[in-house]
C-alpha cells in the first residue's frame, strides 16, 4: 500500500515537473506578443553612438538580416514572405521602445522562424547589430 502510494507521489511529481517545463517554455512558444526577461533590460550596449561600430553592425546586418528583416528594416524581406509570424518591422513603436538589453536577447536567443544568433555571432557583433537598428530604425533623423 505504501510502495502504491509513493509510486503515485513519483508519478505525479513526474507531471508536475513536466507542466513546470513546458510553462517556462510558454514565453518562446510561437504564439502571443514576444516579451524579453526584465533583467534584460540593464544590459548596456557598449556601442552606442560608436560610429565604426554601427559601420559594423551595418555590415551584419546586410549579410544576416536584410534577407527577412528588409533592406531598411521594414519586416518586408522577399525570405520571410511566408511566415505565420512575420519578420519585425524594425521601425514600429513596440520595436524602438524596447531597451537595447531586450533587443540583443531576442537576436541572441530567436523564436520560431527568427534565427537564434548566439552561437552564429560574437557578442560584439550583437551589440554592433543593435547600435545600427538604432539607427536604421531611427525615422525621425534625430
Ligand atoms: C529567417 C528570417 C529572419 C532572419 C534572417 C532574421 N530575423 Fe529577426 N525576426 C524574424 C521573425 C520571423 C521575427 C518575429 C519573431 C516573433 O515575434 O516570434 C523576428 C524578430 C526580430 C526581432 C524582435 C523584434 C520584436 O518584435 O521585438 C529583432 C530585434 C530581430 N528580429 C532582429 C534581427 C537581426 C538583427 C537579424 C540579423 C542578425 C535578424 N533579425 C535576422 C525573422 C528573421
Amino acid at each position: 500500500m505504501s510502495t502504491g502510494k509513493s509510486v503515485l507521489g513519483v508519478v505525479l511529481l513526474g507531471a508536475a515537473a513536466m507542466f513546470c517545463l513546458s510553462f517556462e517554455q510558454s514565453p518562446s512558444s510561437q504564439e502571443g506578443k514576444w516579451v524579453a526577461p526584465a533583467w534584460t533590460d540593464t544590459l548596456k550596449n557598449p556601442f552606442v553612438g560608436n560610429a565604426a561600430a554601427i559601420e559594423r553592425g551595418k555590415e551584419s546586418y546586410d549579410l544576416y538580416c536584410w534577407s527577412c528583416h528588409g533592406k531598411k528594416g521594414r519586416g518586408d524581406g522577399a525570405a520571410g514572405a511566408s511566415f505565420p509570424i512575420p519578420p519585425a518591422d524594425l521601425h514600429a513603436p513596440e520595436v524602438r521602445g524596447q531597451t537595447d538589453g531586450a533587443l540583443y536577447w531576442k537576436l541572441t536567443t530567436g523564436r520560431g522562424n527568427m534565427t537564434p544568433y548566439g552561437d552564429l555571432l560574437t557578442e560584439e557583433q550583437r551589440w554592433e547589430l543593435v547600435a545600427y537598428i538604432r539607427v536604421l530604425s531611427n525615422d525621425e533623423g534625430e
